[in-house]
């Protein structure tokens, strides 16, 4: 079976045929599909954006498609910047501005947070796939480490003592939001392909 993957984005194709390789399904981008779809995302939860980015994606292509959204949510600023993570402080910021304002907007302040990650995958005969993945945190004093992207060098993991950016890639893979969402997507997807008989 054939994915469309509702993204731009090169390294999520790799990823996604990584973990769905396994299941016979192969991933492939919009442009293969011969689509190029800009959606607005609106939508006040993870959710509401995923399903907005993969239903456009199904419907232009007359395939299905899967998209993610993913952001932090930081306790004690009531889950923000939560959907607006990427568009935290306006459009003037790069990622190091956007965890610097982070930064500066808690100081004084409790520092828990979680990274979140929601698949969604619609199907042309209107079935929906959705998993999620969460992995709980806390917002570091400074930045620390070199790897990764957006807020990983200020999202400090208790237990290992380290920020998602002193993490390599595979590390990060085990246990972040996106990951646990991805292998969740993939358990679903092949019961659904088992029930369909796809
Ligand atoms: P999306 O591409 O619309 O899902 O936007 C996600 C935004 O959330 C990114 O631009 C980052 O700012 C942030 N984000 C999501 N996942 C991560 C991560 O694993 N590390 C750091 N920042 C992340």
């Amino acid at each position: 079976m054939k994915l469309v993957l509702a993204s731009k984005n090169p390294k999520k194709l790799v990823e996604l045929n990584e973990i769905l390789s396994a299941l016979g399904v192969e991933v492939c981008s919009e442009a293969d599909a011969g689509v190029d779809v800009e959606v607005e995302e609106t939508g006040s939860t993870f959710e509401e954006n995923s399903l907005l980015k993969a239903r456009a994606v199904m419907e232009a292509s007359g395939l299905p498609a899967v998209a993610d959204d993913s952001g932090l949510c930081v306790d004690a600023l009531n889950g923000a910047p939560g959907v607006w993570s990427a568009r935290y402080g306006g459009p003037g910021l790069d990622d190091t501005g956007r965890y610097r304002l982070l930064l500066e907007n808690l100081r004084g302040q409790p520092r828990g947070a979680k990274f979140v990650s929601v698949v969604t995958c619609c199907f042309p005969n209107g079935d929906v796939i959705t998993a999620r993945g969460e992995c709980p945190g806390t917002i570091a004093f400074a930045p620390m480490g070199e790897g990764g992207f957006g807020y990983d060098p200020v999202f400090f993991l208790p237990g290992l003592k380290k920020t998602f950016a002193q993490l390599s890639p595979e590390e990060k893979n085990a246990i972040s939001h996106r990951g646990k969402a991805l292998r969740a997507f993939a358990e679903k997807l092949a019961a659904y392909l088992k029930e369909k008989e796809v």
